[in-house]
């Protein structure tokens, strides 16, 4: 075979694993770079399509300083990538019931007292996967302009890099995801919409449904998980 019509071999990455180098095809995730490397996850991975925020994750690419946070499930590896996956941390999260909560900044600094203990440093916004502008709807919060803050935070997937690494100890997610509750109770309570889900939950219209996946036992759900992976839609 003449030099020309050699097939190039696929391109592999050196990635490293609690410091432990691996060799890993070129155009996985992380998250896929990590079990090709022979580790079972089986804590830090759930939706693997980058809404449940269970697989965060920081890295470093050789003789880059730079600290950098990503969903394993979405990120790519890269060559000469050190991995570390984070693991689950308490996070603090108020109780509150949100039919006798009104959203105000009374109700939010009472029930996130932290919130006041904001530095303005930027750490949350720096560590959010997502690249969320988690600073800018913390300064909302503080202000009480609680749509701006819904809007910024909407898109969170609730990983907590934000609380873990701010240095006042504050949840931004959990603040965050208390006052698009209160928000959207008020904003959406006597809308057509909300009604009739209502209605479909009292009527049962799911019932029969949640009942069948629960009478499975785990042979008969792993098919099931694997069909939804594969193309995002359950049928049992
Ligand atoms: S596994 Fe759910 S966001 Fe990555």
């Amino acid at each position: 075979m003449s030099e020309k019509n050699t097939p190039a071999a696929d391109p592999t990455y050196s990635i490293y694993i609690l410091g432990k180098k691996y060799e890993v095809p070129a155009g996985l995730t992380i998250m896929k770079s990590i079990e090709y490397s022979g580790y079972q996850i089986t804590r830090g991975c759930g939706c693997r399509g980058g809404v449940c925020g269970a697989c965060s994750t920081v890295y470093r690419i050789k003789d880059d300083p730079k600290l950098n946070v990503g969903l394993a499930c979405q990120v790519n590896a890269e060559d000469e990538m050190y991995i570390v996956q984070v693991p689950y941390m308490p996070i603090y999260r108020a109780k509150y019931d949100v039919n006798t909560t009104e959203c105000t900044d009374e109700s939010v600094l009472r029930l996130y007292p932290t919130l006041k203990r904001c530095m303005g440093c930027n750490t949350c916004t720096n560590s959010c996967p997502l690249d969320l502008k988690v600073l800018d709807y913390v300064s909302a919060l503080l202000q009480g302009d609680f749509d701006t803050a819904k809007h910024l935070s909407m898109e969170c997937v609730m990983c907590g890099m934000c609380a873990n690494r701010c240095p006042a100890g504050l949840a931004p997610m959990n603040m965050a995801m208390m006052v698009r509750r209160l928000v959207g109770k008020k904003a959406h309570k006597n809308t057509a919409q909300f009604a009739e889900r209502l209605k479909n939950i009292r009527d049962g219209k799911w019932t029969a449904e949640i009942q069948q996946y629960k009478a499975l036992d785990r042979a008969g759900l792993q098919p099931i998980y694997k069909q939804f992976q594969s193309s995002n839609r359950v049928d049992v």
